[in-house]
C-alpha cells in the first residue's frame, strides 16, 4: 500500500460517521463536486467525498500513471501486457488521426471497412440488397458477450432512432433463445449476421449453424442471407459466408469494447449510417474530453475516483446502475461486461497478488421499476449501496412529457431520500398523528426510520441521442481504464473465463455417455447422474 492508499484510508476513517448532508452546509458543494461536458452534468456532490479527499483521489490517479498510461492508450502501445496488444477502440471513432501498431498506421483499414459497412447497410436498407423472398425486413445478430451486449443496448437505447429493418439478438446457447427469436421470422426476408471476434465461441457457432439449417428449409442459398463479422477472416470462409459481406477487425479491439466498429453493423443496419457516425461522433468528444480535461474537471477520471472512493477506500463491494430511462434498461448488463470482465482480476500487471479489493459487482435495472422491487434494501438494508442514477432532461415522447416529468421527480426524490433519511424523531411525529402511541408508536416508528446517508451521483443529460450515448458509453469505458491503472491490473484481458469453457467441454461427452464421470467430484458426479436420468 502507498501512502496515498493509507492516507486516504486515515482519512476515510476520520470522516465515515459524518453526515452527507451536513457538506451542503457550504453553499458551492454541489457546483464544486460536479463537472460538465457540454450538455451533460455529472454530480457527485451526494458522496462522502470532500476536498481533502478528493485531492488525495487525485494525487492517487497522478501515482498510478493515469495521464501516461491514457496516452499510451491512445498511441496504440501494448497496454494490454498479458495479450501482447494494443488496446486502440478508440481508433474506431477517429478514424482520421494516424495511430502507429507495429510500425504501420492502422487508420486506412478502418476507414476503408467504415466505408464497406456504410455501403452494405445503405444497400439493406434501400433494398439494393436483398432476401431471397425480397427487401430485408428483419436482421437477427448472433453473438454472445462484447459481440452481442453492445449493440443489442444501443438498439434498444436509440429506439426512436430506428428507420431500417427490425433487429434481433440472439446470444445463450439454450436453444429456447434462438428458437424464439426465430419464430415468426421469414427466412427469405432475413439477414443473418454472425458476430464473433474470435469466430470459435462455441454459443455462437452452434446458434449460427441452427440459424442456416432454419433458413435452409426456405430459400436456395442461405450462406447469401449471412454476414459476418469477425477478426478471423479464414473461419468465416470456411462457414461459407462470402468476402464480400465479411467486416473484419482487429485484435487491439477488446471483445466488452467493439461495438464502435463492425460489431456494431446491427446497430447502424436499425438506425441508419449517419446516426451511427453520430454515435461514434458522441464517443470521440468523450475520448477528447478525457484526453485533455484537467482531472478536476475529467469526467471518466471522477466517475473512476468516485467508483474507487466506495469501492476500495468505503469497501461497499458493489454498485447500482439505475438509469431512469427505460431505452438504458439493458445499460447495466452491459456495464457488468464492461466492468466485471475488465476489473474482475486477482493479481496485478506483474502477476503479484493485489493488496486491495478489484472491481465491485455491478448490477442494477430502470427507475422506476428497481423502486418497487429492490430499493427497499438500498434504503433499509444493512449494507449502504453506492447509487448511480442516470436521467435525461428531455424524452423522445413531447404527448408524454407529463410522465416524463414524473420519472425526473421520482429520480430526483430518490438520491434525496438516500441522502436526507428519515429520523426517529420524524417517523415518529407522522405515527402519532395517526393515531398511535406508547409502545406500539415507538415499534411502528422503528420501522419506518430511513438511515440515510447513503452516496449516490446522478449524470444527467440533456436528451438520449446517438451522439450522447456514444459520450456515455465512452464515459464509462474509460472509467474502467482509470480505476485498472488505479488498481494497475491488466483491464483487457479475461483469463477468468477460460475454465469453465475447458470443464464443459470435456463435461459434454461425459454428459452423453459417452464418457465416465468418475473422476469428476461427487458433486458433479451427482448432476451427471441426474442429467442422464439415472
Ligand atoms: O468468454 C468471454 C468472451 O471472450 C468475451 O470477452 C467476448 O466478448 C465473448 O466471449 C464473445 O467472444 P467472441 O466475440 O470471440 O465470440
Amino acid at each position: 500500500m502507498t501512502e496515498t492508499w493509507q492516507a486516504l484510508a486515515a482519512h476515510h476513517s476520520a470522516v465515515k460517521s459524518r453526515a452527507i448532508l451536513d457538506l451542503f452546509a457550504d453553499d458551492h458543494r454541489a457546483a464544486a463536486f460536479s463537472a460538465r461536458l457540454g450538455g451533460m452534468l455529472f454530480d457527485y456532490s451526494k458522496t462522502n467525498i470532500d476536498a481533502e479527499g478528493l485531492g488525495l483521489l487525485l494525487d492517487l490517479a497522478a501515482a498510478a500513471g493515469v495521464a501516461e498510461k491514457r496516452d499510451a492508450m491512445f498511441a496504440g502501445a501494448k497496454i494490454n501486457e498479458t495479450e501482447g496488444r494494443a488496446v486502440l477502440h478508440t481508433a474506431l471513432r477517429n478514424m482520421d488521426a494516424a495511430v502507429m501498431v507495429d510500425g504501420a498506421d492502422v487508420t486506412p483499414a478502418l476507414r476503408a471497412t467504415h466505408a464497406r459497412l456504410h455501403a452494405f447497410a445503405n444497400d439493406v436498407r434501400s433494398g439494393a440488397f436483398q432476401g431471397q423472398g425480397g427487401p430485408i425486413t428483419d436482421v437477427v445478430n448472433i453473438g454472445i458477450g462484447g459481440s452481442d451486449l453492445g449493440p443489442a443496448m444501443a438498439c434498444l437505447a436509440l429506439a426512436p432512432y430506428a428507420d431500417g429493418p427490425r433487429c434481433h439478438f440472439v446470444s445463450n446457447v439454450d436453444g429456447a433463445h434462438v428458437a424464439d427469436v426465430l419464430r415468426g421470422l421469414d427466412p427469405a426476408t432475413t439477414l443473418v449476421i454472425v458476430a464473433s471476434k474470435t469466430f470459435t465461441t462455441i454459443e455462437t457457432m452452434t446458434n449460427a449453424e441452427t440459424a442456416r439449417v432454419w433458413m435452409a428449409g426456405k430459400v436456395a442459398d442461405p450462406a447469401a442471407q449471412f454476414a459476418a463479422v469477425s477478426t478471423a477472416a479464414a473461419k468465416t470462409a470456411a462457414f461459407g459466408i462470402a468476402p464480400e459481406r465479411v467486416f473484419g477487425f482487429e485484435d487491439w479491439v477488446g471483445g466488452r469494447y467493439s461495438m464502435w466498429g463492425p460489431i456494431g453493423l446491427s446497430l447502424m443496419l436499425a438506425v441508419g449510417p449517419q446516426a451511427f457516425d453520430e454515435f461514434l461522433a458522441g464517443a470521440a468528444d468523450m475520448d477528447a474530453h478525457f484526453r485533455t480535461a484537467e482531472f478536476a474537471q475529467n469526467l471518466p477520471v471522477l466517475l473512476a475516483l468516485v467508483g474507487i472512493w466506495h469501492n476500495q477506500i468505503c469497501g461497499y463491494a458493489t454498485r447500482a446502475v439505475l438509469p431512469y430511462d427505460q431505452r438504458l434498461s439493458r445499460l447495466p448488463a452491459y456495464l457488468q461486461q464492461l466492468e466485471m470482465e475488465s476489473n474482475g482480476k486477482r493479481v496485478a500487471m506483474d502477476g503479484s497478488d493485489l493488496a486491495i479489493h478489484s472491481g465491485p459487482v455491478v448490477w442494477g435495472e430502470p427507475g422506476t421499476n428497481g423502486q418497487h422491487a429492490f430499493y427497499q434494501l438500498i434504503h433499509q438494508g444493512t449494507r449502504p449501496v453506492p447509487c448511480e442514477f442516470l436521467l435525461a432532461r428531455e424524452g423522445h415522447e413531447p404527448d408524454l412529457a407529463h410522465q416524463h416529468l414524473l420519472l425526473a421527480a421520482n429520480c430526483l426524490a430518490q438520491s434525496e431520500a438516500l441522502l436526507r433519511g428519515r429520523s426517529l424523531a420524524e417517523a415518529t411525529a407522522i405515527m402519532a398523528k395517526k393515531g398511535l402511541t406508547g409502545a406500539e408508536l415507538d415499534r411502528q416508528a422503528r420501522h419506518r426510520v430511513f438511515p440515510g446517508n447513503r452516496p449516490s451521483t446522478t449524470l444527467a443529460y440533456a436528451k438520449l441521442t446517438p451522439f450522447v450515448l456514444g459520450q456515455i458509453i465512452a464515459l464509462y469505458e474509460h472509467r474502467v481504464f482509470v480505476e485498472g491503472v488505479i488498481l494497475g491490473i491488466n483491464s483487457y484481458d479475461q483469463w477468468g473465463v477460460e475454465l469453465g469453457k475447458e470443464l464443459a467441454t470435456a463435461l459434454g461427452p461425459i454428459l452423453e455417455g459417452a464418457q465416465s464421470a468418475d473422476a469428476k467430484d461427487g458433486s458433479t458426479r451427482q448432476l451427471v447422474e441426474f442429467f442422464r436420468g439415472k
